[in-house]
């Protein structure tokens, strides 16, 4: 899909590089050319899946490092570019997030989500960015944000207000650090099956069911897509994209975005019948 030397050279921090989506986007990034530093809290992942990068001829460096920490994300990003001269792309991926009923919530769970999604975000960013200001290097940011950020969803409400937050300073910031050569984009996935997430969100077959129902394409989003995005929209080929959220969720969410869509999709054949004008004479 794409020249293989789309990300040559460029330097990648990918936040829960480890497992799941990032681990998969880090992959394809490494396929493209670029140098990937993977980073989450611990180095259980991170390592084996650093080795099986370099395994592959990438070069990759596992750095433990806790996004929610001003100075554990000042740590990690100076290792990053000891090792690699600079760094040229974040992608702020780590994510935590769980289905409940809001009143139920703790203060401690509502801390939880918003310190590492949005805390977490706006430390990494505050990081590369500082940095790129002050050395004039270019630089993009790519966040992994929600088809919910805009609208709000009952029952994770503070990945609702946190992704909500993550939206709001990628476009922001592109209009404040755009000008100095950094652009900032997101990526509104839909369901995408990965471990951490359907154990926290789709718990049961039913409810997979229920979703893959509602969604226009009746199926859930694949890890080769939402890496081709990533790495597109990371790419100097997406030059000109700044301050833009791509959804990449099937419809998702324009199917429930609207009266007559959720009505007429549950519509059986008899009632499209019987609403048709009758023919006079
Ligand atoms: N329902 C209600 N409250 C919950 C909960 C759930 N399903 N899961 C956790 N909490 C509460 C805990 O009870 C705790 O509050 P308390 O101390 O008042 O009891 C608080 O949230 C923090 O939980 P803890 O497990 O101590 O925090 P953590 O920082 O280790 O974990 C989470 C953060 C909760 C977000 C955890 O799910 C996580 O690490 N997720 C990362 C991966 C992930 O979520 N991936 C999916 C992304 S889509």
């Amino acid at each position: 899909m794409f020249r293989s030397d789309l990300l040559k050279d460029k330097v990648v921090v990918v936040t829960g590089g480890g497992t799941g989506l990032g681990k998969s986007m880090a992959a394809r990034f490494a396929e493209l050319g670029a140098r990937l530093v993977l980073t989450s809290r611990s180095l259980d992942h991170l390592e084996p899946a650093a080795k099986e990068l370099r395994d592959k001829g990438g070069q990759a460096l596992a750095v433990a490092c806790d996004i929610r920490q001003p100075e554990s994300v000042d740590a990690m990003v100076h290792k990053a570019v000891e090792t690699f001269g600079c760094v040229d792309v974040l992608v702020n991926n780590a994510a935590g997030n769980f289905l409940a009923r809001t009143e139920e919530l703790s203060e401690h769970a509502f801390d939880a989500v918003l310190n590492i999604v949005l805390k977490g975000t706006i430390n990494m960013t505050l990081a590369c960015g500082k940095r790129w200001l002050a050395a004039q290097h270019q630089g993009v940011v790519l966040s992994i944000s929600t088809t919910y950020a805009d609208t709000g969803s009952a029952y994770v409400v503070p990945s609702a207000v946190a992704k909500a937050g993550v939206t709001a300073l990628t476009r922001s910031l592109a209009v404040e650090w755009g000008g100095r050569g950094i652009r900032l984009v997101a990526i509104a996935p839909g369901a995408i099956r990965t471990e951490g997430a359907f154990s926290r969100l789709l718990p049961t077959p039913e409810l997979e069911q229920k979703l893959l129902k509602h969604n226009p394409l009746h199926r859930f989003g694949t890890f080769e897509e939402i890496s081709n995005l990533a790495a597109f929209l990371v790419s100097e080929q997406a030059g000109y994209i700044n301050g833009e959220m791509v959804y990449m969720d099937g419809g998702e969410m324009l199917a429930g975005a609207s009266t007559f869509s959720l009505i007429g999709r549950s519509l059986p054949d008899a009632a499209w019948a019987m609403m048709k004008p009758k023919k006079s004479g």
